[in-house]
């Protein structure tokens, strides 16, 4: 494979269009295969000269994808994981047991429930704040044993923002990292380590493959310091690696990154509009709307829109939220988000009882079909009778 174009002059609509420009050089492809062999020939002087012996340490066609993350979010390096939660709980993993970590209390449920489980039998001290609340999280911080503070923006379900510029000076004075989780603004909207973070981590799950079929996550790292060496470890020795096939698809969806997140993202904010009208609906949760919390934080962070992800707190409570989700026809009532049909879940029967997620509320992950039938057929579930 080579890289048929001059990186520094591409826009990152080019870059994920064409992948780079990576083509194959044998053969004129402008797709680049799927390399599935498992191990590399090692030349007859005992030496491996072209550069890999065995695919869970280093897989070719994790390559391009890599390479196409790394340049979008403005990083040095990317590494492909198994999914969004292996990249996830890598970076704690890379620390040593009587760390110190901080974690929002609004964030993806079951990387919180690690934390709050695995992790802590771990070693790791986790504490969980309000994370759009900086003199809590000054509070919170442990000076010499807070070694890295966990932001994700916006936040599941409640897709509160955190000023990521704000957290990273604080974290740095510190001297811990500051990793985001920034699966829902994706690196059309936001690139966080332009705004101070050390690591990017995506669920590539969602938004980056971007058609519900392949489970996946990403790391991309500004530096490549001894930390990002301990997380490449983790994936080559704890072995849970993402499959050739699915890397090469995560690069298929990557091309279209840039069109499918803005018609998602212009339809979620038309969609804010018409249900703030409607009067089944007691709040609604959209960064876009002037009224929302982290509103001008979010305009000020995130260019081009404010995601395709909001959620309806429904007049009634839990029996009517979830009395709408039944009667949705387009709609597809499933976890997950990021994918280019739309989708609709009672959150806290997936999140728990102890969750900040409340009873009435119902996820919305907006995808690309016609704005008009996303709303009409909301409406009429919501219709009372
Ligand atoms: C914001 C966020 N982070 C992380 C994850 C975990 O990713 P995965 O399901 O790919 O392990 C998810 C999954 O829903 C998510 O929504």
């Amino acid at each position: 494979m080579s890289n048929s174009n001059d990186d520094a002059a591409q826009a990152p609509e080019t870059v994920a269009a064409q992948g780079l420009g990576w083509i194959d050089t044998a053969t004129g492809a402008v797709t680049p295969g799927i390399q599935p062999s498992s191990t590399f020939l090692r030349d007859p002087d005992n030496q491996y000269r072209r550069g890999r012996a065995y695919a869970r340490a280093d897989n070719p066609t994790f390559d391009q994808p890599e390479a196409v993350l790394a340049s979008l979010e403005k990083g040095a390096a990317a590494a492909l994981f198994a999914s969004g939660t292996a990249a996830a709980t890598a970076c704690f993993l890379a620390l040593r047991p009587g760390d110190h970590v901080v974690a929002p209390k609004v964030m993806y449920w079951s990387l919180r429930n690690w934390l709050a489980t695995y992790a802590r039998d771990w070693g790791l001290g986790v504490d969980f704040v309000d994370m759009t609340d900086p003199a809590a999280l000054i509070r919170t911080m442990k000076l010499g044993k807070t070694r890295l503070v966990w932001v994700e923006t916006p936040s599941n379900p409640l897709w509160s923002i955190t000023d990521i510029a704000a957290v990273a000076n604080i974290v740095h004075a510190a001297g811990a990292r500051l990793i985001v989780d920034s699966t829902v603004a994706t690196p059309v909207l936001t690139q966080p380590l332009t705004l101070g973070a050390d690591i990017v981590m995506h669920s590539a799950t969602k938004y980056l493959n971007g058609h519900s079929d392949v489970v996946a996550g990403a790391l991309i790292a500004r530096v490549e310091d001894d930390y990002w060496e301990r997380i490449k470890a983790v994936r080559v020795q704890g072995g849970g690696i993402l499959g050739s096939f699915e890397a090469w698809l995560l690069m298929r969806g990557l091309r279209t990154l840039f069109p499918r997140v803005r018609t998602a993202v212009a339809n979620a904010a038309k969609l804010a509009d018409a249900l703030e009208r409607n009067p089944q609906v007691v709040e609604v949760l959209y960064p876009g709307l002037a009224g929302f919390a982290g509103h001008d934080i979010a305009a000020r962070q995130m260019a081009g829109g404010f995601g395709a992800m909001l959620s309806i707190r429904v007049a009634g409570g839990e029996a009517a939220a979830i009395a709408a989700a039944a009667k949705v026809k387009i709609w597809k009532r499933a976890t997950s988000l990021g994918g280019v049909e739309s989708l609709i879940e009672h959150r806290r029967s997936v999140e728990g009882a102890d969750s900040p997620c409340p009873p009435d509320l119902l996820r919305l992950s907006v995808g690309i079909e016609s704005v008009d039938d996303l709303i009409a057929d909301l409406e009429q579930a919501l219709a009372i009778g």
